[in-house]
């Protein structure tokens, strides 16, 4: 059920952290991968990795943030692989432990244009490539994060990114029903990666860590199973669902 042999996955943002873990996990279950992100020293490294594994892989240079960058990352991954079954919005930023007051316009344009226009003009084009190569089917999985509804102070411009990352995959989701394509989120607690390190690493990290029901953060591998369903057929009914893996987190007051 959870067998993902010969399905073509794209992954944005898989030069580091959930995304180049995620590649590992996914080309385990016989998935063809296409790896895009800004360093593409960091993917091309990972592709070898991956190749050396037995898994088949490219990797293409990819800006989020511009629509040519992403129709070209997409052709890359059609000319290598053929037709995408599986696209992940993986790539993301966070703008440090800044308010709504102490941002400014570029830290908004950053987090906002990567976390949430990145993921819709992906998951647009995406979409017209489903459509015009006669797809029976697509799959998206949108990276949305706990902070999607449990914030704490200074995750501005982030949280809200997230916030609206979620609402969009319920949105998106009701869209591309007609297309046969589901839609849903992963929304991990805090995993240590560039994106938490700031707040982690910080001196409150221990006490904060307290807070997580399970007490402790998570682990990339605490999203292994979750990601598996959502890129299999084992979620075949699934969709506009937020799956959130997080040690209970979000049930927590503080
Ligand atoms: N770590 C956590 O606790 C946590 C929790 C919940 C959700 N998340 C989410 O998980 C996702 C992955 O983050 P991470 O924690 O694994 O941190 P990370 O190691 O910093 O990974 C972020 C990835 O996004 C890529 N990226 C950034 N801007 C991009 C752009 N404009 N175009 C293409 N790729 C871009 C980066 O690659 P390049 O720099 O090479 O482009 C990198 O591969 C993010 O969406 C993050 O918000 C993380």
């Amino acid at each position: 059920m959870f067998d993902l042999t010969d399905k073509h996955i794209a992954i944005t943002g898989a030069s580091s952290g959930f995304g180049h873990h995620f590649a590992g996990v996914l080309g385990n279950a016989g998935a063809r991968l296409s790896l895009g992100a800004r360093r593409t020293d960091k993917v091309d490294d990972r592709v070898a990795e991956l190749r050396e594994l037995g898994a088949q892989a490219i990797g293409a240079a990819l800006d989020v943030r511009s629509a040519e960058s992403i129709q070209l990352f997409l052709q890359a991954a059609e000319d290598a692989f053929g037709p995408i079954d599986v696209l992940i919005n993986n790539a993301g930023v966070e703008a440090g432990a800044k308010t709504y007051v102490t941002i400014d316009e570029a830290d908004w344009d950053f987090v906002l244009d990567t976390n949430l226009k990145g993921s819709w003009l992906t998951s647009k084009h995406y979409t017209e490539r489903v459509v015009s190569n006669q797809q029976s089917c697509g799959n998206i999985i949108n990276i949305s994060s706990i902070t999607d509804t449990r914030t704490i102070k200074g995750q501005f411009p982030y949280a809200v990114s997230k916030g609206a990352l979620t609402r969009m995959t319920q949105v998106m989701a009701l869209e591309a029903a007609k297309y046969n394509i589901r839609v849903n989120a992963l929304a991990p607690g805090y995993i240590l990666t560039d994106v938490s390190r700031l707040l982690l690493e910080s001196e409150q990290s221990p006490e904060f860590e307290k807070g997580i029901p399970m007490r402790r953060y998570g682990e990339f591998e605490d999203l292994d199973g979750p990601l598996l369903l959502l890129a299999s057929d084992a979620s075949r009914y699934m969709t506009g669902s937020i799956v959130v893996v997080d040690g209970g987190h979000i049930c927590a007051s503080l």
